[in-house]
């Protein structure tokens, strides 16, 4: 079995949200741009902004692709699935440095679905991966005005820091012991 067939089976969960929203998540394949298109017309302008710190005027194969197709070996992402419908409801990618010591995380969710614990869930779920891989610490940058990601940075640990070069962005970092 080929080592990528191995990560994918690994990393594949059923989980029951709080409120018995069952969903599945996996992770993300080169053939999922089909659901990130729809996952993505499904998210604000201004969630748009807190995930991409810009505004996207225009989702091109390319900037898809650099969403779905992941070099395995230095990056991963999760995507969750809702078990019903089969959408896409959110992704959570990590990527790490060359040595693979440290990884930069990113999560976007669809904007209808916020506040219902799915965040969370995909934040625990990367840290686990993570700690997996040996990373050391995992960071991540978010916008000041953005207290929903920072509150639950918090939560998870991480420590929040004003970026020197921007004071408009923070910088979490969280310290991963072995897992
Ligand atoms: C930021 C984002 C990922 C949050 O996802 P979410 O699903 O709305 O968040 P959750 O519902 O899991 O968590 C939010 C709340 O629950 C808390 N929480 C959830 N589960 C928890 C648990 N088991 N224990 C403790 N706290 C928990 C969070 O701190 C937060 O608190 P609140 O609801 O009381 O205000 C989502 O809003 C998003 O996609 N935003 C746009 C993109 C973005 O900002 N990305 C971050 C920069 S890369």
């Amino acid at each position: 079995m080929s080592n990528f067939r191995l990560t994918y089976l690994k990393w594949q969960r059923h989980l029951v949200l709080g409120d018995g929203w069952r969903i599945f998540v996996r992770p993300i394949r080169p053939d999922d741009e089909f659901l990130i298109r729809d996952l993505l017309v499904h998210v604000t302008n201004e969630d748009l902004r807190l995930r991409f710190f810009d505004s996207i005027k225009e989702f091109s194969h390319q900037f898809i692709a650099k969403l779905t197709q992941l070099d395995y070996a230095r990056a991963m992402a999760f995507v969750a699935i809702d078990e019903a419908s089969s959408e896409m409801l959110g992704v959570v990618w990590l990527y790490s440095d060359s040595i693979h010591e440290t990884g930069e995380f990113a999560i976007l969710l669809r904007s209808d679905l916020h506040g219902r614990g799915l965040g969370w869930v995909l934040m625990q779920l990367i840290i686990e991966y993570a700690k997996s891989e040996g990373l050391s610490r995992i960071y991540g940058e978010i916008l000041q005005e953005n207290s929903v990601m920072l509150k639950m940075c918090r939560e998870l640990g991480f420590k929040i820091k004003t970026d020197v070069e921007d004071g408009g962005v923070c910088d979490v970092t969280l310290v991963l012991e072995a897992g």
